[in-house]
């Protein structure tokens, strides 16, 4: 006997309006898909087969390694969606087949582990995971007899009011033994208000024909399928509160963890410090101490122990133990900010590396550069990295002194322990411990003011 899971992801996903398949919108940074592929692998299956169709291609791309797809050209239902399925395993009768839409992410293998369990316990035909909601609009109802025993399951456009006021559901995840599965399928029609064939269907054929069915309740809470923008945003908030909750649990602070959007893949430390509005994605990690916010948007980036950021936007970025960046800093691609060093107000740092306690404080652009240890990059002071052809590179060595609004004309080298005079366009090399200096000298013209006046009272337009 083998598990074989099959995981329906063929549909367009009408309701979303997206031009985007629906099972690849993404929830804390992992598509809808990824999320049901995770907890099905929790329970190892023998086998997982995803039925993809609209935008195969772009589907099939996303698939995880060991999962095999299966393309529905026409989504012809649910039902014809897993008999499509059945087709491309090599089945043996008495194998366990796990069904479940790719659009419930919010599902844990522990519940997968649990409906598993119960089918093998009852030894049934097909075991059904339902839940009971507080609104049912749009899900399966599911209908019982009088000794509380499963009949079969009703979709919400083919229900009458007293099926409509049904408050359990079909979530789409079912465990079933092949043989009864297969025929069951063979005897499908689309004679329903969708004109498709549809999975549910099979229950009813089942039970009909005096097959085992048993049911498990699982968590509204995990079940909830996204079929809308609207759905997607609520299964988000919940995913969030899970995520959110965890990292707690580890000693993570957050000021309102409604506000704090921490993707799946991201790590924290002990300690760490989350202010509002703060968005960490991708390969994120941050060291224990750590303080962010409000409001910064860090992706693919590795924060250093007790560094402090608040309102930034980093990508691919490397921030060192008890570095300082912003408020209002952007650090892009390439940018290493050393241990105990600054990116200030209105900073941005490309393709830069900055040694350990340096500062670049206010108003400055570095692209391309190196920066060595101890140096301060006085106010408004930028990098010209690029020719109009050609990215350059600038060098600045150790504890050196550029003096506000200095101009560095790349490729230019500033040595050790050098200066340059505040307002200079610096594009030649300056020698270690020199001071650069290129502007025009400052002229004074005596009693200016004083001439002006007259000036102004002779001609008599004061
Ligand atoms: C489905 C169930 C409904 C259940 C609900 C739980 C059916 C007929 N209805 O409704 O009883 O309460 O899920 O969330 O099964 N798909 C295919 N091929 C197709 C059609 C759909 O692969 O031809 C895939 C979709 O991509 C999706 C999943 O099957 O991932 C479910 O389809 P969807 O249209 O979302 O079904 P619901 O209307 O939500
Ligand atoms: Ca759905």
């Amino acid at each position: 006997m083998a598990t074989r899971a099959v995981v329906l992801a063929a549909g367009q996903g009408k309701r979303m309006k997206s031009a985007l398949p629906k099972v690849l919108h993404e929830v804390a940074g992992r598509s809808l898909l990824d999320w049901v592929l995770e907890a099905v692998a929790a329970v190892q299956p023998d086998e997982v087969v995803v039925v993809v169709g609209h935008e195969a291609g772009a589907v099939r791309d996303r698939l995880p390694a060991g999962v095999r797809s299966v393309v529905q050209a026409d989504q012809l239902g649910t039902g014809h969606a897993t008999r499509i399925a059945m087709q491309a395993m090599g089945l043996g009768r008495n194998d366990e087949i796990l069904v479940l839409p790719g659009d419930a992410p919010l599902i844990t293998g522990a519940t997968l582990a649990r409906l598993l369990e119960s089918h093998r316990a009852e030894d049934a035909a097909a075991t059904l995971l339902t839940s009971v909601l507080a609104d049912p609009t749009g899900y399966g109802r599911v209908v019982r007899d009088a000794g509380g025993h499963v009949r079969g399951i009703v979709e919400q456009g083919d229900a009458g009011a007293a099926e409509l006021a049904i408050d359990e559901v079909g979530t789409s995840m079912y465990v079933f033994q092949a043989g009864p599965l297969q025929s069951a399928l063979s005897r499908l029609d689309d004679d329903n208000a969708q004109g498709e064939e549809y999975l549910t269907d099979v229950i009813g054929i089942l039970a009909g024909g005096g097959d085992h069915l048993a049911a498990v309740s699982g968590p509204a809470a995990e079940t909830a399928g996204v079929n809308s923008m609207e759905q997607l945003a609520a299964a988000a908030a919940d995913m969030r509160r899970r995520i959110n909750a965890s990292w707690m649990a580890e000693g993570v602070w957050m000021a309102d963890p409604d506000r704090t959007y921490v993707d799946a893949d991201v790590v924290l430390s002990t300690g760490v410090r989350l202010y509002p509005g703060v968005h960490l994605e991708g390969a994120t990690s941050v060291a224990a101490g750590a303080e962010i916010g409000p409001d910064v948007h860090m992706r693919d980036t590795r924060v250093g122990e007790e560094a402090v950021i608040r309102y930034a936007v980093i990508e691919g970025a490397e921030i060192g133990a008890r570095a300082d960046v912003g408020p209002y800093a952007r650090l892009r691609a390439g940018t290493v900010l050393g241990p105990e060093a600054k990116a200030g107000t209105y900073v941005e740092l490309k393709q830069t590396v900055v040694g350990a306690r340096t500062k670049v404080p206010h108003l400055s652009y570095l692209g391309d550069a190196e920066i060595g240890e101890d140096s301060n990059i006085g106010a408004a002071s930028i990098t010209c990295n690029y020719d109009g052809y050609q990215k350059h590179r600038t060098v600045v060595g150790d504890r050196v002194r550029i003096g506000s609004d200095t101009m560095l004309v790349a490729p230019v080298e500033i040595g050790d322990d050098a200066w340059t005079g505040a307002g200079s366009v610096i594009s030649h090399d300056v020698p270690p411990g020199a001071l650069g200096v290129a502007r025009s000298q400052q002229k004074n013209i005596p009693d200016y003011a004083a001439r002006r006046r007259r000036r102004a009272e002779q001609s008599g337009d004061t």
